[in-house]
């Protein structure tokens, strides 16, 4: 652990607001995972930025966290920083809405309907926040944010400001440049959207029915991370899960719901261990039954021992 020397930790311990060993487990919708190091809320870009070359030119590694809807979060902890970014704000200019990179996607779908804006229905059905549905091109109902995106400004630490396209995103099912590429690392400080003149009460008509029919079909109000393994080409991971018989799988308090076979519902206390031999014991099973290799939409993050 090259980057643990004083100098270093004498930096970290002295940005304003940190904190040392934060529990990060109520930080994420699994309620799952060790603490982080270091952690900070920032809302500022500039202070982030300067906060994220600092770590760049110090080797300290460092996680940028938003809503924590799609990580699993390894029960060691997470080493390094975590930056939780906070930033807010919007605004509306014609049928163009910008966003900040800690805006919830759910609320920014409600600012749009009452902007007599539609196009943005779907993201009612998006847990996380503008960053993350950046991060992963967030969607739902068949709908994705590249879709509707124009562009995000960001900062890559060691490049600078950007404003970054849609083809620099390299956006494909669920994943993007940041996620994947060359960008990883960076941070998402705002995302513009262009989306149509229409109905403001029509649109959130459209969301309350689209709500009525996840709470039908998918366990929303426990904790879990979203869909669990990414759709194989095709096909369902949840419709695969449930026919190799999988649904009401448990290890602990991790459990295979019942409900919608690509969410697994920690019922209190489970640890990331157990959701991780569960993701493993499903990937097992469906490629046994169907010859699918099933691969994880969550993102395994912090000190995994022998994974990744
Ligand atoms: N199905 C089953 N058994 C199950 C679950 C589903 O047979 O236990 C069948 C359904 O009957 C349906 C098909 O599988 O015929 C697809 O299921 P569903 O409509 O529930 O959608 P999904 O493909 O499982 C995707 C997204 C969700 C999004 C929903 C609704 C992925 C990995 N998941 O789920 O996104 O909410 O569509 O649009 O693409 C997320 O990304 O975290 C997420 C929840």
């Amino acid at each position: 652990m090259s980057w643990r020397n004083a100098s270093n930790l004498a930096w970290l311990q002295a940005i304003s607001g940190v904190s040392e060993q934060e529990p990060l487990a109520t930080r994420t919708s699994f309620g799952i995972g060790g603490p982080a190091d270091f952690f900070v809320e920032m809302a500022r870009p500039d202070t982030i930025e300067k906060t994220l070359d600092g770590c760049r030119e110090r080797d300290i590694p460092y996680l940028l966290l938003g809503a924590g809807t799609n990580l699993l979060i390894a029960d060691a902890g997470i080493e390094g920083l975590v930056v939780r970014v906070v930033n807010r704000d919007h605004h509306v200019e014609g049928t163009r809405l910008r966003a900040g990179a800690g805006l919830k996607m759910m609320r920014l779908a409600r600012i749009a309907a009452d902007a007599g804006l539609r196009g943005f229905e779907f993201a009612i059905g998006v847990p996380g926040t503008v960053g993350g549905a950046v991060y992963q091109n967030a969607g739902c109902w068949g709908k994705e944010l590249c879709e509707v995106f124009v562009e995000a400004s960001g900062f890559q630490p060691g490049a600078g400001r950007k404003t970054w396209t849609r083809a620099d995103l390299k956006f494909d099912y669920r994943t993007s440049a940041l996620r994947d590429g060359a960008l990883h690392g960076s941070l998402v400080i705002d995302a513009t959207v262009r989306l149509e003149r229409g109905d403001g009460e029509e649109a959130k008509r459209m969301m309350a029915k689209l709500t009525r029919e996840r709470n039908e079909t998918q366990p929303i109000k426990t904790k879990n991370c979203g869909s669990v393994f990414k759709n194989p080409r095709g096909d369902s991971a949840g419709r695969l899960i449930q026919a190799a018989g999988l649904k009401g799988a448990r290890q602990g308090a991790a459990v295979i719901s019942v409900l919608h076979g690509n969410f697994i519902v920690n019922e209190g206390g489970a640890r990331a261990a157990d959701v991780a031999r569960l993701i493993q014991h499903a990937q097992t099973k469906v490629m046994e039954r169907f010859g699918v290799k099933l691969e994880p939409e969550v993102e395994l993050v912090g000190r995994w021992k022998g994974r990744r």
